[in-house]
């Protein structure tokens, strides 16, 4: 079988790879020493848009338009950009094994990859309903987002279902975001979650109170503390109702389900240091085997900030870390030094006209400002999060990009506070006098 040599290999082909790619190029790369294996059949492209644009009615993003690195401002990176720049991006190819002592790879049609340098970039798969046995979880119409091809068979049962009944399991970032997606092609929309209010991993009861009151005035009904627990379907397969664990059956020609993600360390089992279910690295992004580096949704890195060994599952991070690692190859190449990898957690989505970033870290108590009213004509709020007497995490909903630089630098900065009344009642100006 054939095989390949390239002095850096980059496992996976999403955001972290076009961001390591660019970074690569910046730094001076030399054509043929750079391949990019991604099991996707496009380009590198800004996973976000997937849940958003992609999803509208009208004027609805697609590729190329939202290649990387369009995200965050940078040049567009179409396939002839890789062709130009002598980088090798080898599709439509699956990684089925890595044997890290030997530095070779293998892909699903037995071509062999070694390489120098390893970057894994393989990012994250979506849990199943089915990998906990629920019942008929595998009908047809019920659907995951990862990646483009799962977007473009979601965008197909829209078209088919038109006015159709939609259920979305589970509420979180996914959740949400699907359901202001289906809502807008006017689809009857249903979300279904265990918990008592939605995204409780970063929402406080308050937050979650707005974007559920906005919800429900856009029609969506919300069913609260119960999951799924079966799927009916037709003679032909198709999904026509989902039962919940409450007795519930509710009506369905189209189920969404995101109950999380995993990490996609599978490949790399055994063979190097994981930790909270990711793999090892350092604050250059090196795990534990020499030459093998792990960036974006995969990796668990020291958090300086709160020194803390964290995995981050968001874009601004796999962006951040994929720089961060090839920085760190080129400064070991010319026996330099570079900072350590000192990030400021950064979250956000966008739904219906709605727009909330997140900065920092949420924990200790928390006061919410501003106005939270789902009814209201220009609904303006937030919140902080205070640990040991310092602010530690800033929620802004509807920010200007003024006030979202004010609520990062403040979350950096951690100022003390004393009075959390006080806080309340500055609100935002608080975070604007910094
Ligand atoms: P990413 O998932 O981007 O890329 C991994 C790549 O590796 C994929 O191309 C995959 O096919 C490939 N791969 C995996 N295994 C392989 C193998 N064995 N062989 C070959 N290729 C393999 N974040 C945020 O901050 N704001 C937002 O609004 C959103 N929105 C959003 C929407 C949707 C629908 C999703 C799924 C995710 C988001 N995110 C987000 C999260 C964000 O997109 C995510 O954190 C980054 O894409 C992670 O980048 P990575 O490069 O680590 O993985
Ligand atoms: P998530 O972790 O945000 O939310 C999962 C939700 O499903 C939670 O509310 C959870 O409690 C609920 N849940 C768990 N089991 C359930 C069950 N049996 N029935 C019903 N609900 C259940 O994960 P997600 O929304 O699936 O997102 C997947 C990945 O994509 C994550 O990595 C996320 O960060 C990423 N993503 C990020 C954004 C963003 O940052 N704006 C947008 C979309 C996706």
């Amino acid at each position: 079988m054939a095989s390949k040599h390239f002095k850096y290999v980059i496992a996976g082909g999403g955001v972290s790879a076009g961001y390591a790619a660019r970074e690569f190029v910046k730094l001076g790369l030399n054509a043929g020493e750079l391949a990019i294996i991604s099991k996707e059949a496009v380009a590198p492209y800004e996973r976000p848009a997937l849940s958003k644009a992609y999803l509208f009615p009208q004027g609805s993003a697609r590729l190329p338009g939202f290649h990387v690195c369009v995200g965050s401002g940078g040049e567009r990176q179409l396939p002839e950009w890789y062709t130009e720049k002598g980088i090798e991006l080898i599709l439509s190819t699956e990684i089925v094994k890595a044997d890290l002592p030997s530095k070779t790879l293998t892909t699903a049609a037995g071509t062999t990859f070694t390489y120098d340098n390893l970057i894994i970039a393989t990012g994250s798969t979506v849990i199943k309903l089915s990998d906990f046995g629920v019942q008929g979880a595998d009908a047809n119409n019920i659907f995951y987002l990862r990646e483009i091809d799962d977007a473009d068979k979601l965008v197909a049962a829209i078209k088919a279902k038109k006015n159709g009944t939609a259920v979305i399991v589970g509420g979180g970032y996914i959740g949400l975001e699907l359901g202001a997606a289906l809502k807008m092609n006017d689809l009857d929309v249903t979300m279904v979650y265990p918990e008592p209010w939605c995204m409780p991993r970063l929402f406080t009861s308050g937050i979650a109170a707005f974007y559920e009151g906005y919800y429900a005035n856009k029609g969506i009904k919300i069913i609260k503390g119960t999951v799924a627990v079966g799927f009916d379907s037709d003679a032909n397969g198709d999904v026509t109702s989902v039962k919940l664990k409450d007795g519930r059956v509710l009506d369905a020609d189209i189920v969404v389900v995101g109950v999380g993600g995993r990490p996609l360390t599978t490949l790399f089992k055994g063979q190097v240091e994981e930790e909270k279910g990711g793999i090892k690295t350092d604050a250059f992004f090196k795990t534990s085997v020499p030459g093998v580096y792990a960036v974006g949704d995969v990796a668990t890195f020291p958090l300086k900030l709160y020194n803390e060994l964290r995995r981050v599952e968001h874009v601004d991070h796999a962006r951040k870390s994929a720089e961060q690692a090839v920085k760190a190859i080129k400064a070991n190449e010319e026996g330099k030094q570079i900072e350590e990898y000192d990030y400021l957690p950064y979250f956000y989505s966008r739904a219906f006209n709605l727009s909330w970033q997140f900065y920092g870290d949420n924990v200790g108590d928390t006061v919410l400002f501003g106005d939270n009213d789902p009814t209201s004509a220009s609904p303006k709020f937030g919140s902080y999060w205070i640990k040991d007497g310092k602010v530690v995490g800033v929620f802004l909903e509807a920010g200007s990009p003024e006030e979202n630089k004010a609520i990062a630098k403040v979350a950096k900065l951690q100022p003390s506070v004393s009075d959390l009344e006080q806080l309340k009642s500055e609100g935002l100006a608080f975070a604007s006098k910094f």
